[in-house]
């Protein structure tokens, strides 16, 4: 669905669950896709992600007393969900896909942010849940600016809102995630990708300009599972390495260490799993450098070649890809005109992300899908991605 008829379709479900949509107002907050600079977040690395067009919407009309109601047209079968903002305390497995806002409530409660009243909401979405392009930061992050319209607190900066919504995933969800996501969606800037030092939260916009070629976004539609614990798997061995690098020389992250440095230490590194998952860490913040730098010069070959790189790295040192992302990149390796492929946010499915000239688009469709259908045994889809602003409220007289 198009942002129209989803919006339509919003203000229909609003009537419907709650009688009348009069003094509803429009959120939007973006997905993203990150383009490189994967699993380095939490390494104190760099990322280089950009918000997108499709997101996640709130039609929402704040309430007097202290009640919240949701319902979301992407999980109707969850039906009406209701909840106290006083109730909120903990994870807890009947609030279901409303964890997430209820989330964002506990984050900003426990950083002095009160909020006074609660709201009726219902929630929609064009960014397929369990994706990897952040449905759930986006989910964080447009809560987050409701919030902060609904309860006057005009000085929660966008940056702070990506904070917040990074404590909320950690502490009320329970995955140990990076900033990428959050500061990605709460930051976008239409047309730009994001060049993030996640060590100290510096950065800088850097124009996506692909000439005659486009980003095309690769979605596995592989059925979601619970990646969580692979995840914080993967951040716990990234830990164990830096800790035994620590022995022999003083660094806080291994985003601090360049390739070089990493070869003359990594033997400090005791457990062989352990050393390539740093090895992944230090050589992917290295490949983002060059990236954003490639990027910014318009030198799209380079920056294709580092995607591929990217890609091998993450299907064989961090071991995150799988049958599903790896048929889909190194298809894409194989049609002239993909500048570079690769998957993209966590892995173990979720989307890739590819680089093709426009006129390969057609070639690389057909190509792609054909060894998907013949390798995995059902569809991949795709999409162009078109980049956005982060978080804003729909003017929806204009
Ligand atoms: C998920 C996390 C991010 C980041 C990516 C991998 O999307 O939420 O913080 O670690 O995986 O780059």
């Amino acid at each position: 669905m198009d942002d129209r008829e989803i919006r339509a379709a919003m203000h229909a479900a609003f009537t419907e669950q709650y009688g009348s949509d009069e003094g509803t107002v429009m959120f939007f907050a973006p997905g993203r896709v990150n383009l490189i600079g994967e699993h380095t977040d939490y390494n104190g690395g760099h990322v280089f992600p950009c918000a997108l067009t499709r997101g996640t919407y709130a039609l929402v009309r704040q309430r007097e007393d202290r009640t919240i109601r949701y319902y979301s047209l992407n999980q109707k079968t969850s039906g009406f969900i209701t909840k106290e903002l006083d109730q909120i305390t903990a994870y807890n497995a009947d609030d279901q896909w409303t964890n997430y806002p209820n989330a964002a409530v506990y984050a900003f409660e426990k950083h002095g942010h009160h909020i006074k009243t609660g709201y009726d909401a219902v929630i929609a979405g064009n960014i397929p849940v369990g994706s990897g392009l952040s449905s759930s930061a986006s989910l964080l992050v447009l809560t987050g600016s409701v919030l902060r319209a609904f309860n006057q607190l005009d000085d929660v900066t966008n940056q702070e809102l990506a904070l917040l919504a990074r404590f909320a995933e950690q502490k009320y969800i329970g995955l140990n995630c990076g900033i990428m996501d959050q500061f990605a969606i709460a930051m976008g800037k239409k047309d730009h990708a994001i060049f993030l030092d996640t060590a100290d939260l510096s950065y800088k916009y850097v124009p996506v300009v692909l000439d005659d070629a486009s980003l095309i976004i690769m979605n596995t539609n592989k059925p979601r599972e619970l990646q969580e614990s692979k995840y914080n798997d993967r951040v716990q061995e990234c830990t164990q390495a830096l800790h035994d690098l620590q022995k022999v020389c003083n660094i806080t992250s291994l985003g601090e260490l360049s390739s070089v440095q990493f070869e003359e230490l990594k033997d400090a590194i005791t457990d062989e799993t352990c050393r390539k998952r740093a090895k992944h860490a230090v050589y992917e913040n290295e490949r983002t450098l060059l990236a954003a730098e490639a990027l910014q010069h318009g030198e799209l070959e380079e920056f294709g070649k580092l995607m591929n790189a990217s890609h091998v790295s993450l299907r064989d040192d961090y071991e995150v890809s799988g049958i599903e992302l790896d048929t889909l990149a190194e298809t894409a390796w194989t049609v002239p005109g993909v500048i570079g492929a690769r998957m993209t946010g966590a892995g173990f499915g979720g989307c890739g992300v590819a680089l093709v000239r426009n006129d390969a688009v057609e070639t690389f469709l057909h190509t792609v899908q054909k060894a998907y259908v013949d390798t995995v045994g059902y569809e991949a889809s795709f999409f162009r991605a078109e980049i956005a602003d982060g978080p804003i409220v729909i003017d929806e007289a204009a």
